[in-house]
């Protein structure tokens, strides 16, 4: 039997168990995530939420892919950036079966996990990436030994500024989706606040323009089109520049925001401008789940990367630069 990896991914609202084997096959991939009422995520609230639903998830992963807990090999868990109380429980769940199974664990950076799997999907082997979603807005290339954040937001992360928006208008959280809606049909451009400071983006001017512009009674659709325009052109305009700079063939985008067609037209335009080839993870393995951690956890466990239960603590503000990417011959 080849390698199989439990992979576990609970850095915020969501909590995902997914299957990877040794060669790349995605076995399964479920999650849950917590919908608050109002406002938005408590920590603690999901944190409860990831050890309560925890182990039935994980359950339904292994009878999805067809495996039971002794044919697992190792496994992998998101040990940050995310909320603490997130991390915790996902952590100690990751503890336990490593123990109980008596496998090796290893601890996942979360961003990049996002930029492996669509490697993994795209066939890719050194993209640009747009890295898009409700908690970080990045655009990251790999140089030395290291995946690089050559832009990122200066304030609030692009998916965030669209759920904040979207609560403002009365959407349901996440709003990226209700937003997109909206867009397609919005025929009349609003001027927003355009903010590319260097490598840098900036969203929370526009947010505060666009909470006046509702207010003034601009119709939603325009209101969500103009948004959708504005801060999707400042990240091909980044993006555009980091090609150009890294002389890189191949520009992928991936996050939860990576599920909007729109960004991805925008950026194809990039690409083929560039010359480089462009892929978008697909909509089940853009955002937050198992089977990224899953996978890189085989990547780095391939380079021979350990983690005594011991030394496992969380790291909430682990970035994507600070991590040695041992399994990527360095450029
Ligand atoms: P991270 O921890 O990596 O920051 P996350 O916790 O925000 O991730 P993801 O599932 O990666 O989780 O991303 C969720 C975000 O994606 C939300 O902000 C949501 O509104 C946004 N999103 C989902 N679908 C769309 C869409 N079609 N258009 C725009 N944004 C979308
Ligand atoms: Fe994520």
């Amino acid at each position: 039997m080849p390698l199989i990896c439990l992979g576990l991914e609970g850095t915020a609202h969501s909590f995902g168990a997914g299957v990877v084997s040794g060669e790349g096959r995605v076995l399964s991939n479920c999650w849950d995530m917590v919908s608050p009422q109002e406002g938005g995520i408590h920590p603690r609230e999901a944190s409860r939420h990831h050890s309560d639903m925890g182990p039935d998830i994980i359950k339904k992963a292994l009878t999805e892919a067809g495996v039971a807990f002794r044919d697992i090999h190792l496994i992998a868990f998101s040990r940050g950036p995310g909320l603490g109380p997130c991390l915790r429980a996902t952590a100690t769940m990751a503890r336990s079966l490593a123990l109980k199974l008596g496998v090796p664990l290893v601890g996942v950076n979360h961003c990049v996990a996002h930029i492996e799997i669509g490697c993994l999907e795209s066939g890719f082997r050194d993209p640009v990436t747009v890295y898009v979603s409700g908690g970080n807005t990045q655009v990251i290339a790999f140089a030395g030994n290291r995946f690089r954040t050559f832009g990122e937001t200066l304030d609030i992360a692009i998916g965030n500024m669209l759920d904040v928006l979207g609560r403002i208008v009365g959407m349901r959280f996440p709003a990226g989706p209700g937003i997109e809606k909206e867009a397609e049909k919005g025929e009349n451009y609003h001027s927003l606040p355009y903010s590319v400071k260097g490598m840098d983006v900036s969203y929370s001017g526009m947010l505060t323009a666009a909470r006046r512009l509702y207010s003034e009674g601009v119709a939603l659709s325009d209101l969500c089109y103009s948004v959708q325009e504005t801060a999707f052109g400042m990240l091909a305009e980044v993006t555009e520049r980091a090609i150009a700079h890294t002389k890189k063939t191949e520009i992928l985008l991936t996050g939860g925001v990576a599920r909007n067609k729109r960004l991805g037209e925008i950026l194809t335009g990039v690409a083929n401008r560039h010359g480089a080839a462009f892929h978008t993870v697909s909509p089940p393995l853009a955002g937050d789940q198992g089977a990224m951690i899953a996978w890189t956890g085989i990547l780095q466990h391939s380079a021979g990367d350990k983690l005594d239960v011991a030394d496992s603590h969380v790291r909430p503000k682990w970035r994507t630069d600070e991590q040695d990417i041992t399994w990527r011959a360095s450029s």
